[in-house]
């Protein structure tokens, strides 16, 4: 396993699709280093089920494309980055292809799926559901291939380095628990996303806001943090992790009933199980308020669906499922809502550029405004690899000659100051869920930063790499809450019972977060 050196010309934190598609394109201006948290198949990359979406099927546009993201996105979309978006993506997928992913077939013609808030199937697959391991596959392996770039495996970044206002490097904590500073002419957060801020989450455990929380204490804006995304349906049983099923089950006709077994999403909206995720993950939610049920549970109902095609469709979900003993083919399967993706992040331009000098974020760590307030399904692959491209272009005009960052001086105490991490990592996510979850209220969110703000002196003086991710998902908890109670709308994913309604004269605006201040711009 590589240790990363002391200083290179371009710096990418993170390995996954957005993190390697960058490095590629960085290859051949100068020398790379991707820095990878833990192992590269650690990311919510190697995750991702359902597909990415493309415009490449005979009956789909562009401008179709283009209408369901800012549909989705409820009004909050940058257009020009959505845009930028939907028309790069066939010469990406082109690129990936060339590149070795095997996306799905019949015969020689590539297979288009469908998600929710799609008006056309353009969702394309890799190996049924294995769609985000496919494309980190071959990313990975092309990746390789460039003498250029050095890949290196359990360093993580713990700040940002800067001289003179200008981001210059990273500090580092190694698994012997040594720090060290790694200097570069520019830095890609490309750190994915912050799931683990929730109790119940699809995402892995690597997705902590890291990101996010070390440009926000460099300094950096950071916006739209109030929008998390939550997918309606993850495996829902005691002892199993909230494993994704993914919205493609809904695009092939799986339903959702509630504890009586009744169909209800057509109640909700008229794309029924197909309405935007925000509206089924409410609906979700209202279905098991109003449950008579003791134990209230939702179900997601694949048993009408021909049971061949879904095990060919879907191995993956399939054998997932069989380990828990549930044959989704024969059986409904338990399911209730869990975070699933941050629209919000360091704030960056068109061309991937944060607001400090020297920094750039591509992928779920960035906000570029491209999701608006509400992700459309399968557009974030797509994103990692657009914007990941487009940073590093921009990157490439930072090169100069940097010189080795000087070596931290060592601990003055070997002792993690940090008290009962694990029991603060699991209140922040149970305070996170109960109270900036799917239904929020201002009495909720000002309780949840107040009971946030109490456990900052828990997380005080971090000399582990576990203290450090409880202090950066105490920041990321912290900036979504209180973006959550500055924003007194309900937009896409963010909802508000005491603001149940748009509010477009104050809040067409994204939110803005810098040291203690929040406006909305
Ligand atoms: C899914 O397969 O449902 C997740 C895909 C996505 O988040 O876009």
């Amino acid at each position: 396993m590589a240790s990363a050196p002391s200083e290179t010309d371009f710096l990418v934190v993170g390995a996954g699709v957005a993190g390697l598609r960058a490095a590629i394109e960085l290859a051949s201006a100068g020398r790379v280093v991707v820095l990878a948290k833990r192992e590269v198949t650690d990311s919510n990359t190697q995750w991702a089920q359902g597909g990415i979406a493309a415009a490449l099927s005979d009956e789909d546009e562009i401008r179709f494309h283009l209408a369901d993201t800012l549909s989705a996105g409820d009004g909050l979309c940058n257009v020009e980055a959505a845009r930028i978006l939907v028309e790069d993506a066939p010469a990406r997928i082109e690129e990936l292809i060339q590149w070795g992913t095997e996306f799905d077939r019949e015969g020689t013609r590539l297979t288009f799926g469908r998600e929710g808030a799609h008006s056309h199937n353009r969702i394309l697959h890799a190996h049924g559901d294995s769609t985000g391991r496919e494309i980190l596959r071959a990313l990975y392996a092309k990746a390789r291939t460039l003498k250029n770039i050095e890949i290196c495996e359990f360093e993580f970044s713990t700040d940002l380095l800067l001289e003179n206002g200008r981001v210059c490097g990273v500090q580092m904590i190694r698994q012997d628990g040594l720090y060290r500073h790694l200097s570069a002419c520019a830095v890609l957060l490309a750190t994915g996303g912050m799931g683990q801020l929730y109790s119940n989450t699809t995402n892995p455990k690597v997705a902590t806001g890291d990101g996010v929380a070390m440009a926000f204490r460099a300094g950096a804006a950071i916006s739209d943090m109030e929008f998390v995304q939550f997918h309606p349906t993850a495996l829902y049983l005691a002892n199993a992790p909230r494993f994704l099923l993914s919205e493609a089950l809904r695009g092939e006709g799986a339903y959702l009933r509630n504890s009586e077994m009744a169909r209800f999403m057509p109640q909700y909206h008229h794309m029924a199980e197909l309405a935007p995720r925000d509206v089924v993950a409410r609906a979700i939610i209202h279905e098991l308020e109003v449950s008579p049920a003791n134990d209230p549970i939702v179900f997601l109902d694949l048993t009408h669906l021909d049971a061949h095609h879904i095990q060919k469709r879907f191995p993956r979900i399939y054998a997932t499922c069989l380990q828990y003993n549930i044959d989704i083919t024969a059986e409904v399967i338990p399911v209730r809502p869990a975070a699933h993706y941050a629209m919000g992040g360091v704030r960056t331009s068109l061309d991937g550029r944060a607001t400090l000098p020297g920094l750039y974020a591509a992928g779920e760590a960035a906000a570029t405004g491209v999701h608006g307030a509400n992700r459309l399904a399968s557009n974030s692959l797509l994103e990692g690899l657009v914007f990941g491209a487009i940073a590093a272009r921009s990157m490439r005009d930072e090169i100069r000659t940097v010189s080795p960052a000087e070596e931290p001086p060592p601990p003055q105490s070997s002792e993690d100051n940090a008290r009962n991490v694990e029991g603060t990592v699991r209140e922040i996510q149970e305070v996170m869920w109960k109270d900036v979850g799917v239904v929020r209220s201002g009495a909720g969110l000002g309780n949840a930063i107040r009971q946030l703000e109490d456990m900052s002196s828990l997380v005080a003086g971090a000399t582990t790499r576990r203290s450090h991710e409880a202090q950066n998902l105490l920041t990321s908890g912290l900036l979504v809450a209180r973006s959550a109670l500055a924003r007194e709308e309900s937009r896409g994913a963010h909802y508000r019972t005491d603001f149940p309604e748009h509010n477009d004269a104050r809040f067409l605006k994204h939110s803005l977060c810098v040291g203690n201040s929040i406006t909305f711009v």
